[in-house]
């Protein structure tokens, strides 16, 4: 980063915070009148802040555990733990992430779709003190364990008065996991680099990896984000996601399969880093890796539609300074198309995101022979470019970020916020990404043309304003957490990562990582406009070691379902001996990821 350019977005900084400063002073004082103005507002007392064993729900909620890791898909209870790896095959996977509602009646019976992000061996079974050694000491059984424990769960619930339960004997449920077969759609389809010798024609690909959040599309399926792909794969490689410290951080599942061993088969990694689609309502069905949205370490996959319009998916690199990315159908949803829309997913326009230091941006199109993406740079084709995303934005000149997580799109608005977990190890800052070191995260806010109700995302232009920069409104320096006014003592947050509106416009925002400020991880609603959009307002705690994930509501807005993942992940816990026992604190069951089902008592939308 140049002195000159860094001296800019200095400037920039200061006059974005005048600004907002300005815009806010006395946003307390503004509340009344936007509440009468029919704005909606947060409506519970937040939560101050505390770690602890257990989880916490604002006064006048309750949140009641919905499934279990290692419980069957109709809530049945696990067995003996440590579980093998066909037990665990039919049964609800570890690490909770993303959850996806889809209705079957409503808001009364439906499918949760829920991701399994990453086995985490050490807490898992027992012979290991921590995660590093987990991972370097798995045996081939504790492998094919880990294999069934990862990726997704489909199961059918069902509300009866103010709870939700599991159905038994549902046609729906299913598991999804590291070895189930998928195809592949899109430019990357079929190439060379994706050929292996499970699978010669690179078409059919066994097994989803890194399933962080994902997304939902209107004709009713499910996609998939694959994001941290590269550290189950050993062996040296020069493949752009190959996890970055082989030495001690892969793990060791080349010792149950050795397509995981890179040195013996190079072209499995580019098999992995893509969004999977799938069709909840049919089990028999295959899952679709569509290569068209490009292969990084994919966050989420946030789609936006209309009728006639061009389909947009955004989603985030969630990695240190890579980039935020869009990719934009080449046909227009018809929502009389139904499934066959599915076809916006195999064709259509990858872009990569510019963020200029005067609050605008662009849109930067990932096309084979445009710009500096030919041959001599090492994109012989289309698929080079979806394969090597990351390197192709980075010569098209995207703004690094302090990685990308969540992105959602406001259901009143044209904005977008793009939550920015943290980044430790940055060159440089630049306007949209303000700290030169980021422990504590922010959220941006982008703009697509053409106002609130006729937004055009897939145009290539943007706004952008920065919402919030997370941490202690007190902390030092360039760190100070700066919010849309006074967040009441101890109630801020950190390393935003999973976003989500509410049927009302409400930002909730979830967050990965504030052990490291001596806090428990939670989930936080903000208000749907104003000023006061920024002020986010403690809604839950996880227990210690947990981060929040995957929250979904229901249509009517009266349930929110949350993931609660790892819980007792600290320094020094183990299976044998976990910082906490939650959900069931019984001395013969490990620590257990959980989805929870939040109602407020007497009924009502979640948040009012
Ligand atoms: Fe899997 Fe970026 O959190
Ligand atoms: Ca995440
Ligand atoms: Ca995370």
């Amino acid at each position: 980063m140049s002195e000159h350019f860094s001296t800019l977005s200095q400037r920039f900084l200061r006059r974005r915070t005048l600004l907002k400063t300005a815009g806010l002073a006395g946003a307390g004082a503004l509340l009344p009148r936007l509440a009468r103005a029919g704005t909606p507002l947060v409506g519970f007392a937040a939560l101050p802040n505390a770690l602890s064993d257990t989880h916490a729900v604002a006064a006048g909620y309750t949140a009641r555990v919905l499934i279990r890791w290692g419980d069957g898909l109709d809530g049945s209870d696990a067995p003996r733990f440590p579980l093998d790896a066909r037990q665990q095959e039919t049964r609800f996977g570890c690490n909770n992430d993303f959850i996806a509602y889809t209705p079957l009646e409503g808001s009364r019976r439906g499918l949760l779709g829920v991701n399994h992000e990453y086995p985490v061996g050490h807490l898992m079974y027992p012979g290991f003190n921590s995660e590093k050694k987990a991972r370097a000491g798995a045996t081939a059984a504790q492998a094919a364990l880990e294999m069934a424990a990862v990726g997704h769960s489909v199961l059918e619930i069902a509300r009866r008065g103010d709870s939700w339960q599991p159905v038994a004997d549902s046609a729906y449920a299913r598991r999804i996991d590291a070895n189930t077969p998928m195809g592949l759609s899109g430019p990357a389809a079929g190439h060379a680099r994706m050929q292996t010798p499970d699978d010669p024609q690179g078409t059919r690909v066994r097994g989803t990896l890194g399933c962080c959040s994902g997304g939902k599309t209107p004709w009713g399926t499910v996609l998939i984000a694959e994001e941290n792909v590269g550290d189950y794969f050993t062996g040296a490689s020069d493949n752009l996601l190959a996890c970055d410290d082989p030495q001690d951080v892969y793990r060791g599942w080349a010792r149950a399969q050795t397509r995981f061993d890179l040195a013996a088969q190079p072209n499995e990694l580019n098999r992995f880093g893509w969004v999977v689609e799938y069709d909840p309502v049919d089990p028999a069905s295959a899952p679709v890796k569509h290569t068209a949205l490009g292969r990084f370490e994919h966050e989420g996959a946030t789609v936006v539609y209309r009728e006639g319009a061009p389909l947009v998916v955004y989603s985030g690199d969630d990695s240190e300074n890579q980039f935020v990315y869009r990719y934009v159908s080449e046909g227009v949803y018809e929502p009389d198309r139904g499934a066959r829309n599915s076809e916006l997913l195999r064709r259509g326009t990858l872009y990569c995101a510019r963020f200029a230091d005067d609050g605008s941006g662009r849109w930067l199109p990932l096309v084979h022979g445009s710009g500096p993406l030919h041959e001599k740079n090492g994109f012989a084709s289309q698929a080079d470019v979806v394969i090597d995303a990351r390197r192709a934005a980075a010569l098209l000149g995207a703004t690094p970020m302090d990685r990308p997580e969540g992105i959602a799109v406001s259901p009143r608005s044209a904005r977008a916020c793009i939550a920015l977990t943290k980044n430790k190890d940055k060159a440089g800052a630049n306007g949209a990404n303000p700290r030169r070191r980021n422990a504590a995260g922010h959220i941006l806010e982008i703009t697509a043309p053409g106002g609130a109700a006729a937004a055009r995302h897939w145009e290539d232009t943007f706004t952008w304003d920065l919402l919030l920069q997370a941490g202690d409104p007190d902390g030092p320096g360039e760190g100070r957490g700066v919010y849309g006014g006074a967040v009441p003592a101890g109630a801020w947050l950190a390393n935003p990562d999973n976003l989500v509106f509410d049927p009302r416009g409400r930002l909730w925002i979830a967050t990965d990582g504030m052990q490291d400020f001596g806090a428990a991880d939670g989930l936080w609603c903000a208000p749907a406009t104003g000023g006061s959009r920024a002020l986010p307002h403690r809604f839950l705690r996880c227990p210690r070691g947990a981060e929040l994930c995957g929250p979904e509501f229901t249509p009517d807005g009266q349930t929110l379902f949350v993931a609660i993942q790892h819980p007792a992940k600290e320094a020094g816990s183990h299976f044998d001996r976990p910082s906490t026992r939650w959900p069931d604190f019984d001395e013969h069951l490990p620590p257990r990821s959980a989805v929870l089902a939040i109602t407020r008592d007497g009924g009502g939308l979640i948040g009012d």
